[in-house]
């Protein structure tokens, strides 16, 4: 079970004036239960891509498969394929429309013509998973706080129990709070169900202490495939790519060059501080 790019790429207003590459080639494979990071600086081409992983845009060239079945073929079901590869847009609040929450939660189940109970019991589950209270079950989506509305949006997803989760930058416009609310709903998500979980970000901390590969866009291609530890071990390379290493190493590049004996290549809070803390 699993995805499977090869050779993608895409072309947006093909044969007209305004033709952009997007996605130059892009080939990578992703196994049942990874976490990974997809990486690149705004409009290295993640957005196009993910939306070829469940299906909504179809390649000018190359191929998706998922779990041995091309999804571009005539007959395949896409339909089915975007309750098991859940997508989370950017902003997903913005998409909120239902009277209130709950409403909004069952929408996607309901759409799947399941029966009502299942639909509520599923909409329960994953407002629970998410820490929605029960008392905000029945009030308008719009009447939520900023992060509570991207969490309800995200349960809307959960409630299609997809096997494979991709957010398109989930913390993109929340402050370090509602930042660490969100990433520590989705490292809880995907202890409790094992789920595939592809975390979009141009954020080099957030990946970093979540995930455990980087798949790196520039310009429509796919440049670096490898661990966080490797990645950002090419801190030069990163910075000419538009990107860069996370706070916590530039923190200990800084105190190397001023003669400190620390080691270089921790790339999470937890690891840096063990660096430092050995200097006393
Ligand atoms: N609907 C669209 N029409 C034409 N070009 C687009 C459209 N959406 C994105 N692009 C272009 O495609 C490239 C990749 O964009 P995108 O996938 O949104 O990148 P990212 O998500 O990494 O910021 C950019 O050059 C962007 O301007
Ligand atoms: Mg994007």
């Amino acid at each position: 079970m699993s995805i499977i790019v090869n050779h993608l790429s895409y072309v947006y207003s093909q044969d007209t004036a305004y033709a952009v590459k997007a996605l130059k080639d892009i080939s990578f494979q992703v196994e049942d239960g990874e976490f990974i990071g997809l990486l690149g600086s705004t409009g290295s081409g993640k957005s196009t891509l993910i939306q070829h992983l469940n299906g909504l845009l179809t390649p000018t060239e190359g191929s998706v498969y998922y779990n041995g079945e091309d999804i571009f073929e005539k007959d395949y079901d896409r339909r089915l394929l975007r309750s098991r590869v859940g997508l989370v847009f950017q902003y997903p609040e913005h998409q909120l429309f239902e009277a209130d929450v709950f409403s909004d939660v069952c929408f996607g189940p309901k759409n799947l013509g399941l029966s009502k109970s299942e639909c509520e019991l599923r909409a329960y589950e994953a407002l629970k998973l998410v820490g929605i209270k029960d008392e905000e079950f029945y009030v308008s989506p719009f009447d939520l706080s900023g992060g509570e509305k991207r969490r309800t949006a995200i349960a809307g997803v959960l409630a299609m129990k997809p096997e494979v989760l991709i957010l398109d930058e989930p913390t993109a416009g929340l402050d370090p709070k509602g930042r660490e609310e969100i990433l520590s709903l989705i490292r809880r998500i995907r202890e409790d169900t094992g789920m595939t979980v592809i975390l979009v970000s141009h954020s080099m901390s957030d990946v970093a202490e979540n995930t455990e590969r980087l798949l790196v866009m520039y310009q429509g291609q796919l440049v670096l495939d490898d661990t966080p530890r490797r990645v950002f071990s090419e801190a030069d390379y990163m910075r000419e790519i538009g990107l860069d290493i996370p706070q916590v190493t530039k923190v200990l590049w800084g105190l190397r060059k001023r003669g400190f004996p620390v080691r270089t290549d921790a790339i999470t809070l937890a690891e840096a501080k063990a660096q430092i803390m050995r200097l006393f």
